[in-house]
């Protein structure tokens, strides 16, 4: 360190050392200066972290963009969007996450694919690039159904939980970490409990560690599994509901903030319950509305803004995608119906995809082989749906997040036929 080269024959300043890693500063030809830090990741500029700066700099500025009529027009304007499909070979997603398995700072895919009977992820290379599919498990003797990620042992590495129904079976993967393969090592939670199928993690008993949520369809029992620290999980269900039996799906999320988690399911009667913790692991059951059958996506968020998460349901049975809005704390709930009609919604998601405040809708129509967005115009008051993507077969999962790193919202959808992985970037940040 400390080495001061003068690079005379190609006219270059030289500041520093010459390993890969090392911090450079140089001047080149037409006398521009540039600084590089190498591995230390950080330029500091009188005592001021510029990079970090830029950065802020930068989302303001693109927020501020995003704001402007010409950026509103480009992301109402579904041919604006940028479709593409991910997904080599991989037949059937199910299910489908985001999230950082390798720790690379980008976020990854993880599928459940039920008929390759495999879980696999999707590497990003960033910039919506997607390298796979790369085997999480494969070879399972029955086809997975759900997942969730999360990191159990708090190895900073991110875990995958997945429920297979068929086989009665529900297993986390430790994520061993490797470079450039990961390894995961399966660890059975449940084994021959018919009819296991959806999954949820949350911290239930609130000790630290993330706990897993259950929703059997066979035996109808929702359950929770302690995660006793460095993920042991417990085997022994803690059974909070008997009536998962025509349930597809569950939220576990503070309904009532009260700073504790609650499960919600709807079924198909008029009984649909939310259960209410108290943060120990015990759960109060309260009427929640009559839904419509056959609902096989779930999403909650606060979508009238007013302090309260609402919830959004998708009825593949009734061809209705419904929000219920928390009129008083988790005991009323005001429904109301989205515009339109849409055959088969199956898969759901909310996030604000045009960054003006209000959280939109995206849902996936498995018998049109569409996913479409429905932009919220504030309160919770939708328009006629914006079609992202049309190729999408038999769709059974949407995603919605900054699937390429821009700063805005995009979208991914997983079919359980054809091209399995569908991406629609936003055009909001160019
Ligand atoms: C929508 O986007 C497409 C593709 O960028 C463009 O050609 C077209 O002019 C846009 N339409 C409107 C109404 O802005
Ligand atoms: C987790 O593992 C670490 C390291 O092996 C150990 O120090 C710690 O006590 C364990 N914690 C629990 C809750 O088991
Ligand atoms: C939770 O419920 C169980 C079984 O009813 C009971 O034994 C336990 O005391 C309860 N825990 C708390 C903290 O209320
Ligand atoms: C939903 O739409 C499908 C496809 O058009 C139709 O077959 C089905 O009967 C509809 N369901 C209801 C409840 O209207
Ligand atoms: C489907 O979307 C693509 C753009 O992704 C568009 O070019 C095409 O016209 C659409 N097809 C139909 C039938 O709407
Ligand atoms: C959908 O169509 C687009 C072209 O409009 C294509 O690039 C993409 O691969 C297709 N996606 C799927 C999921 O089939």
């Amino acid at each position: 360190m400390g080495l001061i080269g003068v690079m005379g024959a190609l006219g270059l300043l030289l500041l520093g050392a010459m390993g890969a890693d090392d911090p450079l500063i140089l001047r080149d030809d037409a006398g521009h200066l540039h600084i590089q830090s190498g591995a230390a990741g950080t330029v500091l500029v009188q005592h001021v972290d510029v990079l970090a700066m830029l950065e802020r700099l930068d989302a303001q500025v693109g927020d501020l963009e995003a704001r402007t009529p010409q950026a509103r027009a480009r992301v109402q304007n579904s041919s604006a969007w940028t479709v593409s499909s991910i997904g080599g070979t991989l037949a059937s997603a199910f299910d489908a996450r985001f999230e950082d398995l390798d720790g690379d700072g980008r976020r990854d895919i993880v599928v459940v694919s039920f008929w390759a009977r495999a879980i696999v992820w999707y590497r990003s290379l960033g910039a919506g690039a997607f390298q796979g599919p790369l085997t999480i498990a494969g070879d399972l003797s029955h086809g997975p159904r759900k997942l969730a990620v999360a990191d159990f042992d708090q190895d900073g590495r991110p875990d995958v939980v997945a429920t297979s129904e068929e086989g009665g079976s529900l297993t986390w993967y430790r994520n061993e970490g490797g470079n450039p393969a990961l390894s995961f090592s399966p660890r059975a939670i449940v084994r021959n409990v018919l009819g296991s199928y959806a999954v949820q993690v949350a911290d239930v008993d609130e000790d630290g560690w993330l706990d897993v949520v259950c929703g059997f369809r066979g035996v109808g029992h929702v359950a929770w599994f302690r995660n006793a620290g460095n993920g042991t999980i417990s085997q022994t269900p803690h059974v909070i509901s008997n009536a998962f039996d025509t349930s597809y799906v569950l939220a576990v999320v503070d309904l009532n903030q009260d700073g504790h988690v609650d499960v919600l399911f709807p079924g198909e009667n008029d009984a649909t319950e939310v259960l209410f913790g108290d943060g120990t692991g015990n759960f109060t059951a309260q009427p929640f509305n009559a839904v419509p059958t056959g609902i096989h996506a779930l999403a909650v968020s606060d979508i009238n803004h007013d302090g309260r998460p609402d919830v959004a349901v998708a009825s593949f049975a009734a061809n209705l995608t419904v929000w219920y809005a928390q009129v008083s704390s988790g005991d009323l709930w005001a429904p109301h119906e989205l515009p339109g009609t849409l055959y088969g919604p199956r898969a759901l998601a909310i996030g604000d995809l045009d960054k003006d405040g209000a959280m939109d809708l995206v849902v996936g129509a498995y018998i049109e082989n569409r996913v479409v967005w429905y932009r919220n115009l504030g309160q919770g008051t939708f328009e006629d749906p914006i079609e992202l993507l049309n190729n999408t077969s038999s769709v059974r999962c949407v995603l919605v997040d900054d699937m390429d790193g821009d700063g805005d919202l995009d979208v991914l959808a997983a079919s359980y036929s054809g091209q399995v992985l569908g991406l629609a970037l936003n055009p909001l940040r160019p």
